[in-house]
């Protein structure tokens, strides 16, 4: 059978800034969060690898968008550090950040790759950390800020803005469960931060819409449905309140201007809500998004919980329901994630019904595999056939949600060229490009690669 897809879809792939750029240090750059954690623990990256170099997109960017034009895409993603822009956080722009990006977009617009720009990808500058990140009014309206200089440098060539990707991350990985910098273990707090991220990003919404670029704006949501593990009213429960945490507490306000009732009814019972005035609250109600990028990887599922939390234990997310690890089921060995298609379809076929069918698109999904060198062939390319089943398999399914009305306008792989993954460095390889950081950050371009050309010339696959 054919697979094709609508007219015009955006084939491509999606990065960001940190993960990519590299030249940390460079040109004005300050640190950001990643910056300054790993010179107080370089033992939590993997093999000792920190943020410094990654993988050279500030000098090769030139190669590098001419690799995504052999490679079939029309449009990609990455995203301008706020610590590059703007190093103090606060105050001058940085004219050197300001001809980088310049020289990248229009790089991409001559190449005929259309540049979609996020604007937060993990990465607070450490100069607002030290004022409360997201907690703090002052780092709230100093983003407004960043976003609203960008959109006035490049927006009248980027049409394609997001405010955030995956806002949810530094929330449970910073304020919960130890994974990022500020490795705090606190709920209310981390409730406070995903209050002012949203905040945040409804002001830099409504910025945006106030300068009349003829552009769309929208956020990038990583959206893992909660599956019950059985139909039992217990599971349910449990799905429900994981739902309302993981995928709700993002998703409604910013497509339908509120957060769920349910949730707020959680978060007053335990005392967890955040400080708020109205006046935020119509800030958010009025500044909603005109496009959904949605990051889907794996499946949340869960159960009913077995065994009372500790009284003591600090309040987590999983004292309301356990994650259910399924009997049989498909894994990336290497990420520990758990394969499932059908996922992308079920999330698809949820806006359509829930969330008034609004444009979205995938804006990322993507398998990270360790030692890739061993699929290497006799021409020396990788040949990642792995990758193009893992693609395939999710298309199949966003087409038939396509086909049953979804209103999804593209698809972008994670990622373009192989990058740094935040803890896991350069662990996991994701890209339709090897990068050989052995050999100069040489670019080779895999199997996937070579097919993901044709799946965008042909705008769909046979299979
Ligand atoms: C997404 C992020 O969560 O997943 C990326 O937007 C990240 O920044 C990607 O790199 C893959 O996850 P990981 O943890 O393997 O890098």
């Amino acid at each position: 059978m054919k697979y094709t897809f609508p007219e015009n879809f955006w084939w491509g792939s999606a990065a960001s800034g940190p993960q990519t750029e590299g030249a940390a240090d460079v040109d004005g750059r300050k640190p950001s969060i990643w910056d300054y954690w790993y010179t107080k623990e370089p033992g939590r990256f993997f093999n000792g690898v920190g943020p410094a170099n990654t993988s050279n997109f500030y000098y090769q960017y030139k190669e590098d968008i001419a690799l995504m034009k052999e490679t079939g895409h029309n449009s990609f993603r990455t995203s301008i550090q706020w610590s590059r822009l703007i190093p103090d956080g606060i105050g001058e722009v940085n004219p050197k950040a300001v001809d980088f990006y310049n020289r990248v977009i229009d790089e991409m617009i001559a190449q005929g790759v259309t540049p979609f720009m996020n604007l937060y990808h993990f990465d607070m500058p450490m100069s607002m950390q030290e004022k409360g990140g997201f907690e703090s009014r002052e780092v709230i309206d100093a983003y407004a800020t960043f976003a609203e200089t960008c959109f006035k440098l490049f927006g009248d060539r980027v049409k394609h803005w997001f405010t955030f990707n995956e806002p949810i991350v530094p929330v449970e990985a910073g304020y919960l469960y130890d994974m990022h910098y500020p490795n705090v273990v606190d709920f209310k707090r981390a409730v406070q931060v995903a209050f002012g991220t949203t905040l945040a990003h409804a002001k830099a919404v409504k910025a945006y819409h106030g300068l009349k670029q003829d552009g769309k704006i929208g956020i990038i949501l990583n959206l893992t449905p909660s599956y019950p593990r059985s139909q039992n009213e217990a599971d349910l429960r449990a799905a429900h309140l994981a739902d309302l945490i993981f995928n709700r507490s993002f998703l409604d306000p910013v497509t339908l201007g509120e957060f769920p009732k349910d949730l707020v009814e959680l978060l007053r019972e335990k005392n967890f809500l955040p400080e708020y005035t109205e006046e935020d609250l119509v800030t958010i109600k009025e500044n909603i998004i005109d496009i959904l990028g949605v990051n889907y990887y794996q499946p949340r599922r869960v159960k009913a919980k077995e065994y009372m939390p500790h009284p003591d234990a600090p309040f987590v997310p999983e004292h309301l329901f356990d994650n259910y690890e399924m009997p049989y089921r498909k894994m990336n060995p290497y990420r520990g994630w758990e394969i499932y298609e059908k996922a992308i379809y079920d999330i698809a076929i949820n806006i359509r019904d829930n969330y008034n069918n609004m444009p979205f698109f995938i804006s990322e999904n993507g398998m990270g595999v360790e030692g890739e060198d061993h699929y290497r062939n006799h021409e020396g390319y990788i040949e990642d056939t792995y990758r193009i089943d893992f693609i395939k398999s999710h298309l199949q399914w966003l087409h038939k949600a396509i086909s049953e009305g979804s209103n999804c306008q593209g698809y972008h792989l994670w990622t373009f060229m192989d990058c740094w993954s935040w803890a896991n460095a350069y662990k996991n390889r994701y890209g339709l490009v090897e990068v050989n950081l052995d050999d100069n950050y040489k670019r080779t371009v895999k199997a996937s690669g070579k097919w993901y050309k044709t799946l965008a010339s042909e705008n769909g696959f046979e299979a």
